[in-house]
């Protein structure tokens, strides 16, 4: 495929997102407390379901890794992202406090499809068109990137560390979370998954990078105002001045 079709493709795919950004203010996606026995067809495990959906992003990058000959620049992007789906793929879910939980098969179906194009893209462009050299690593991008990588990454994984322990192993209710960032907002994980995926974009300076973070904040944003409202909803005493996603602001 030449580099200018690819980016055509890159370019198409920004605007699904954005258009599933929009739709997603008024359909919810129906997994997790959003979750609907009805009308969104078969559901299965929830567990087997997170595994499934993410499965994709690690394989696909890996297969890229493996057969392209990617520069040490490439490699280190391979590897970050590598790092966070082996987590997100095989880790997380067997953390999950959600015993006896479902959902909808056709969310899994369309987790898959939208987790394959994206690490497909950003696959085949380290494969087969990355330009890095190892001065890369001394460019202020690189600095700014990576920063925000971590920061993002250490603010999801903490704040899912605390979601998921708010349950006991066998409880499946809701509580209110409270410490870390939850001082401030409702969706901290979410937060830091968008500072982490922005880095990444950062760090790589390509399309489909950009496309990911894109489709990340096109997936987590509107979940969050959804979580929150729900939270204000769900609980009379929830904190009045805790913001949705962004502390101070929304
Ligand atoms: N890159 C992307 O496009 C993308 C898209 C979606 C999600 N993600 C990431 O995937 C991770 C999980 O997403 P999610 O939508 O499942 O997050 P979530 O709704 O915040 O839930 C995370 C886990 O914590 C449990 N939980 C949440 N709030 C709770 C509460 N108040 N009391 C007790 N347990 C609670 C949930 O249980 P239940 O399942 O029972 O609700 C679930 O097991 C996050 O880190 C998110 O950033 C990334």
């Amino acid at each position: 495929m030449s580099e200018n079709i690819f980016n055509l493709i890159a370019w198409i795919w920004i605007c699904v997102a954005v258009v599933t950004f929009i739709s997603l203010f008024f359909v919810t996606a129906p997994y997790g407390r959003h979750t609907q026995e009805k009308g969104w067809g078969k559901l299965i495990d929830n567990r087997l379901g997170w595994v499934l959906m993410e499965i994709p992003s690690f394989i696909l990058i890996l297969v890229f890794a493996i057969i392209g000959d990617l520069s040490n620049y490439a490699l280190m992007l391979a590897i970050l992202w590598l790092l966070h789906y082996f987590n997100r793929t095989f880790i997380f879910p067997l953390r999950l406090r959600t015993k006896g939980k479902k959902m909808p098969l056709s969310i899994v179906f369309s987790a898959i499809f939208f987790n394959g194009i994206n690490a497909g893209m950003n696959g085949y462009f380290l494969a087969y068109f990355e330009t890095y050299t190892d001065a890369s690593f001394s460019n202020p991008l690189f600095f700014v990137g990576i920063s925000l990588f971590f920061i993002g990454a250490i603010i999801n994984n903490v704040s899912d560390h605390i979601l998921i322990n708010l349950r006991k192993p066998n409880e499946t209710e809701y509580k209110i979370p409270h410490g870390f960032l939850y001082r401030y907002v409702s969706c901290p994980n979410f937060l830091g998954e968008m500072i982490q995926w922005s880095g990444f974009a950062v760090m790589a300076w390509n399309l489909p990078a950009f496309t990911f973070c894109v489709w990340t904040i096109a997936n987590v944003l509107p979940r969050a105002l959804k979580h929150h409202k729900w939270y204000k909803e769900k609980f009379d005493e929830y904190p009045k001045e805790r913001k949705a996603v962004i502390p101070f602001t929304w």
